[in-house]
């Protein structure tokens, strides 16, 4: 028998609205700050240090959210957390991304105010009293903290990296016709309700969580930004890389098709496109070597599948990307599914030429409901999540 009771049996007649007898003396914080982390193990401490500095007389939590760093920074996440209970840390297995570390993080608190900022003490903790003042006077939903408003600065940046910044900047801008000076800050705070609200509607892909909370919600925020300086990081190294470009502009593809096609469905359909430059290439030379026709062709398709494979692997699904053993065993499962799909593609063309016969309708019709088969297929088995 079970013998596990929730709420405690003490507790039995508690009523919504009325304080849990158990521990009624430990009401929630006001405000959450939620901190994605990937291998961030020299910047905790002093993180949490410095917060807590700054928000002296405020109840608040700090909640880590780790793709489970190899470093150990939950090791110190969880000791702190022992030890002060304002101190949390959730750790995601088999899973990358920023935007969708700090989207759990912030739907796992029930603090009213809630901000989201990095680990690595580039954001400027101070800034974290003025920008909970803001929303507690109602003054706005939601608070960004802003290096391009006036007073504020990016030298924390390298010059490559700020021209690229206000490169994405501009095209935000443009884009989501939002009048802010800082679209793809990461340090920013809103009431929690906003959260809730939008939370269905985000993409969570990549780094540019507040593009993905401006352009996704169905109000307008009108937020107001803080200046600050970005600061040097604080040890470590940055996380973001070439792909950061590519995800930003999945994003904002997905986005403004009104996410009518998914960033991954668009990724998918990418490296699709790939995989018949791929095969048609391998045939090519594979004829030009005299080899039979049947044996180059089914090369060439091999070629692909697993060119194809790993692309998909190291892009579409570069936040659940599978390794080692895990990785062959894709690679065989994927194999599997666009064979499947190989074949519904023939089916579906010789059907419609048959009784139409119009080629290019039906070549078409037969590629894209192989493909659409092949991507759903693929997803559930090949790259399915692993909790
Ligand atoms: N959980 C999790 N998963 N956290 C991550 C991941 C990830 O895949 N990648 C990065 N982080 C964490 C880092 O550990 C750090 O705490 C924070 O996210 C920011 O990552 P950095 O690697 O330091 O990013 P950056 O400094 O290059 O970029 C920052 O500035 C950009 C504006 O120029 C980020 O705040 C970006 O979001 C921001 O757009
Ligand atoms: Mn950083």
């Amino acid at each position: 028998m079970n013998q596990r009771q929730f709420p405690p049996s003490d507790a039995t007649t508690v009523d919504v609205g009325r304080p849990f007898p158990c521990d009624a003396s430990v009401p929630g914080p006001e405000l959450c700050i939620v901190v994605p982390t990937f291998n961030e193990r020299a910047n905790i401490e002093v993180l949490v240090d410095r917060v807590a500095l700054a928000l002296r007389g405020i109840d608040w939590e700090i909640i880590f959210v780790d793709d489970d760093s190899r470093d150990g920074t939950l090791d110190i996440v969880r000791r702190l957390g022992l030890a002060n209970r304002r101190v949390r840390g959730i750790r995601r297995i088999g899973r990358r991304g920023l935007s969708s570390a700090a989207i759990e993080g912030l739907l796992s608190t029930s603090a009213p105010f809630v901000a989201v900022m990095d680990g690595d003490l580039q954001h400027d903790e101070t800034l974290l009293p003025r920008m909970l003042a803001l929303l507690k006077a109602g003054a706005t939903a939601l608070v960004i903290a802003s290096r391009y408003a006036a007073g504020g600065g990016a030298d924390g940046l390298s010059p490559g990296r700020r021209r690229l910044s206000r490169a994405g900047v501009r095209l935000a801008r443009w884009l989501t016709k939002a009048d802010v000076r800082d679209p793809v800050s990461g340090f920013f705070m809103l009431r929690r309700e906003v959260v809730e609200l939008v939370a269905p509607r985000l993409s969570g892909v990549g780094t540019k969580i507040l593009i993905d909370l401006l352009a996704s919600s169905p109000r307008r925020l009108s937020p107001i930004e803080v200046p600050y300086q970005f600061r040097p990081r604080h040890a470590g190294e940055s996380k973001l890389n070439s792909l950061t470009a590519l995800e930003y502009l999945l994003l904002l593809a997905e986005k403004f098709s009104g996410h009518y096609f998914s960033h991954r469905f668009m990724m998918f359909g990418l490296v699709g496109a790939t995989g018949v430059v791929v095969n048609l290439a391998v045939l090519r030379v594979l004829l030009v070597l005299r080899v039979g026709p049947t044996e180059a062709a089914a090369a060439a398709t091999v070629t692909a599948m697993v060119s194809n494979f790993f692309l998909n692997n190291l892009l579409t699904y570069r936040d659940s990307r599978l390794g080692g053993w895990r990785a062959v065993r894709g690679l065989l499962s994927f194999m599997a599914v666009c064979c499947g799909g190989a074949l519904v593609n023939v089916a579906i063309f010789r059907e419609l030429y048959m009784v139409t016969g119009w080629w290019l309708p039906a070549g078409v019709a037969g590629a894209v409901v192989g493909a659409l088969i092949n991507y759903s297929l693929t997803q559930a088995f090949t790259w399915g999540s692993r909790l």
